[in-house]
């Protein structure tokens, strides 16, 4: 999701419509919310945001995610790691 939240024609501006469907992808793929607590409540927020386009909210999302849930991720296989 990194390149699209950078934008695609280095605006720096997020591609909001493509992340919007990373979002709604990544909401039917849900980890257990027994090690990922926060998992959902970010996507909520982040899909929020994208249809908002609110580039303040995605970051948030984003970074919270990032920081709550990295080392469950990193050495869990079941998750998705490729999105649209
Ligand atoms: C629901 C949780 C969640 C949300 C929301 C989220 N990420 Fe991530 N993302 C992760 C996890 C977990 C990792 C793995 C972290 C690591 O390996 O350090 C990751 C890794 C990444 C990476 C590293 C590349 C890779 O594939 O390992 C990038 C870039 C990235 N995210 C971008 C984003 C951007 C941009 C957003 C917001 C638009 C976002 N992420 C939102 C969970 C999330």
């Amino acid at each position: 999701m990194g390149s699209a939240f950078a934008g695609k024609d280095g605006s720096d501006t997020p591609d909001f419509a493509t992340l919007q469907k990373s979002y709604a992808f990544l909401l039917t793929r849900e980890p257990p919310a027994a090690t990922y607590a926060q998992w959902d409540g970010f996507l909520q927020q982040g899909l929020t945001a994208a249809k908002a386009s609110d580039k303040a909210g995605l970051q948030a999302s984003c970074k919270g995610c990032h920081k709550a849930h990295r080392d469950a991720y990193k050495v869990d296989p079941t998750v998705p790691k490729t999105f649209p």
